[in-house]
């Protein structure tokens, strides 16, 4: 098997949204149809537990991002895809990772901080209040996702550089102790894919409970637009696409002669419940087959585990012989 071209992870601990298919699924489904390319797709269930302690919401979470994938074509035969879990090797490479990674590098991970900075403006006695191992071990995981299949490119949205370069530090670390073994990974972000607001207008966002699913009923899909918030200009007043949460979502679904006429039709002043409409029916026609086969492959696990061992499969002809070479190369081998 070859390294990877290109890989991401995607944790598995909600239900994909529009926001997550515009950000990550679409452009990762685009390039796995690249010729000449090897791309490895992951659900980073191990990265789940993190934040994450309740089983039910972690086997339902997987099972939906494993189905929404492959609804949305994923061409599981020419990319990987694959279950972090499935591959032990992650596991072992974190541990080896670990232990040449110095602890000042992981007290600067944005997430750790975060953390600490929440425990004092909670004004916590103990700043390490609900802080764990693994959220402070969070950038080795993901550093060993990466490095098990020396991955060149890593799309990942723009929170997510500092572990890409965490992830170069520590195989420059590694490299120069052992030896050559690492690729060094570079951060793919692209500055042309939107960022979606959910209904209320933040950041669409499985924390701000304000996502729009991407495979609801036709039914609640209608409700959802509905909620999503606007000004309160009458019918008749023109208005500005530019700040406009349902333009923005029009946009990115829509063909570029639609968007244009929408422009249009803004500048004319459309009523917000007549694009509301609109918004739903496009939508609900991009999402209505995709919305059929992932209805058929929830019903389906025993399909959709057969993808992912597969996958798994194919990833560890990777994972195995490269860990064997690590291991030998910091000095644990069979003695014979
Ligand atoms: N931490 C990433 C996120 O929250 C998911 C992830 C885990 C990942 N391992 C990865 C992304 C390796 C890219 C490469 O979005």
């Amino acid at each position: 098997m070859k390294n990877a071209d290109l890989l991401t992870g995607i944790t598995t601990t909600g239900t994909p949204h529009l926001g997550n298919y515009v950000g990550a699924i679409r452009p990762a489904i685009k390039s796995s149809k690249k010729k000449d390319k090897l791309s490895y797709y992951f659900l980073a269930d191990y990265h789940a537990i993190i934040k994450c302690q309740k089983p039910e919401r972690i086997i339902k979470s997987t099972l939906e991002v494993a189905a929404t994938w492959i609804a949305l074509g994923l061409d599981t035969d020419k990319s990987i895809f694959y279950r972090q879990t499935d591959i032990p090797e992650i596991l072992e490479l974190t541990w080896i990772l670990s232990c040449i990674t110095s602890k000042g590098l992981m007290n600067r991970a944005h997430a750790y901080k975060a953390s600490l900075t929440q425990n004092r403006i909670d004004k916590r006695k103990d700043l390490e209040k609900n802080i764990t191992m693994g959220l402070f071990n969070y950038p080795i995981l993901m550093a060993a996702d990466i490095l098990m299949f020396n991955a060149d490119k890593i799309p990942v949205g723009k929170d997510q550089i500092q572990h890409i370069e965490m992830a170069r530090d520590i195989a420059v670390k590694f490299n120069n102790t052992y030896g050559k073994y690492f690729i060094l990974p570079e951060a793919v972000v692209d500055e042309k894919i939107p960022i979606l607001s959910g209904v209320d207008g933040r950041k669409m966002s499985k924390s701000y409970d304000n996502t729009i699913p991407l495979f609801e009923s036709e039914k609640h899909l209608r409700k959802l637009i509905m909620k999503i918030k606007t000004n309160s200009l009458s019918p008749e007043e023109p208005k500005d696409y530019s700040t406009s949460i349902l333009f923005a979502i029009y946009q990115a679904f829509a063909e570029s002669n639609e968007i244009k006429e929408m422009k249009e039709r803004y500048k004319k002043g459309i009523a917000w419940g007549v694009m509301k409409q609109e918004l739903f029916e496009l939508l609900n026609e991009v999402l209505k087959q995709p919305r059929q086969e992932y209805n058929k492959l929830i019903k389906s696990p025993d399909y959709i585990e057969d993808i992912l061992k597969k996958g798994a499969q194919r990833a560890r002809e990777y994972s195995v012989p490269f860990l064997g070479k690590i291991k030998k190369s910091i000095g644990i081998q069979i003695i014979r």
